[in-house]
């Protein structure tokens, strides 16, 4: 991996040490430029120029193919949706519940993976299981098939939970479930782009992902996987011009067949071209190495945080069990005024709860500082962040 011509490519590395992509990435200045090529185009030919727009709907399609091959699934299986909460309530509201029907959740999810459910109970009278995780932040497939019951439709578990980056048993959680015919739903918001993800060796039976994050596309971006077996079986909550067809003279209504069923009207085209672009790099940069790369960073900064007296790790102890995201606290240490210290010296974490309230709780704390890496971090950026700890600390024992 070329971190020069990477850094390079990534403008925000000139003027920050980034260190929040858990939040969002910033995206290459490549994927910025096709979003404001495209933009300029409209604004000199207007949308619907019929070679443009011929043009715009075949390179929508293109991105498709892309992110399909991606995550080796289908084009078909593919729709484009804002962001992960999004393809998680398509699932949620599209399935047809009966009042009694279960959902199984870890209790590590943050709120995108728990109200549409906690809506459901409110709504169609479902019953939401939660299953604690270990102290090892992954949540045991065990103690899963412990509370499967023949109401149970489906468990929805984060790939990757943002407070504890810890990495979950995605294949064998899935392997479980189908055994036991409980349909899967993956929220890959934090993992895609990160985590090489194949929907078929996983065999998962749905993945929701925003393209923000570790992909580093635009925000408004994402992607909604859906098996094709199940994708009519699934109510669209959004229906129209895009994504039908009427015929007035017989009065006969059909929705798409495909996932794009689960879009509706004009398609947000930049989102789009910014994901395609995402991808695009993802998949020149290699997603094996994505991993290995973020992976050694995440080793480099825990061993030079555990040296800090008063540095107290969340979720995993062990390198081997996360990536990426490294959730910590330093006894004595303000987190708040710590990541005000960082911004002065432009270096960017976030401190605070992270909608993931178990977590807290288990923790016994109210918030928590939060170093997420990517690729295009550098060995000198974590010292000069664990620089900037150690300057607060003295400050603090004076
Ligand atoms: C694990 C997880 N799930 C869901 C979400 C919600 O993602 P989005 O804002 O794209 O809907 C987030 C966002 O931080 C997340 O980390």
């Amino acid at each position: 991996m070329d971190i020069s011509k990477i850094r390079l490519d990534s403008p925000v590395c000139a003027n920050y040490a980034y260190f929040d992509t858990a939040a969002a990435s910033a995206a290459t200045q490549k994927n910025i430029d096709a979003v404001t090529e495209y933009l300029q185009r409209t604004a000199e030919a207007g949308l619907y120029l019929p070679s443009f727009r011929k043009e715009t709907y075949a390179r929508i399609e293109q991105v498709r193919e892309q992110a399909a091959a991606f995550i080796n699934a289908k084009p078909e299986e593919i729709a484009f949706i804002k962001n992960a909460t999004e393809g998680l309530c398509f699932i949620a509201q599209g399935m047809a519940w009966q009042p009694g029907d279960e959902v199984i959740i870890p209790d590590f999810e943050n709120l995108s993976n728990l109200v549409p459910w906690l809506r459901l109970e409110q709504t169609r009278g479902i019953k939401v299981i939660k299953v604690p995780a270990q102290d090892s932040g992954k949540v045991a497939v065990a103690d899963i098939e412990a509370v499967i019951t023949e109401r149970t439709r489906l468990i929805s578990f984060s790939h990757l939970p943002n407070a504890t980056g810890a990495i979950q048993d995605a294949k064998a959680i899935c392997a479980m479930a189908r055994k036991h015919g409980v349909q899967t739903l993956i929220c890959a918001a934090q993992s895609l782009g990160m985590i090489p993800t194949d929907v078929r060796e996983i065999d998962c039976d749905y993945l929701a992902a925003c393209g923000r994050k570790a992909l580093r596309a635009i925000e408004g971006t994402g992607i909604l996987y859906v098996r094709q077996s199940l994708i009519g079986s699934l109510e669209p909550c959004l229906v129209g011009w895009w994504n039908s067809s009427f015929d007035f003279k017989t009065q006969q209504l059909s929705l798409a067949e495909t996932a794009r069923r689960f879009e509706a009207g004009c398609p947000n085209v930049p989102a789009i071209l910014s994901l395609g672009e995402a991808v695009a790099y993802a998949q020149e940069l290699g997603i094996e190495a994505i991993f290995e790369r973020v992976r050694a960073l995440g080793n480099f900064a825990l061993e030079r945080l555990q040296r800090l007296p008063g540095f107290e790790l969340y979720g995993p102890q062990d390198a081997a069990g996360r990536i990426g995201i490294i959730p910590f606290n330093i006894k004595g240490v303000n987190a708040q005024a710590l990541v005000r210290k960082m911004e002065e010296r432009n270096i960017i974490i976030e401190a605070g709860h992270f909608m993931a309230h178990t977590i807290m709780n288990r923790y016994q704390i109210t918030e928590m500082l939060r170093l997420s890496l990517h690729y295009f971090n550098s060995e000198q950026e974590i010292e000069d962040a664990i620089a900037v700890i150690r300057d607060t600390m003295q400050l603090q024992e004076k």
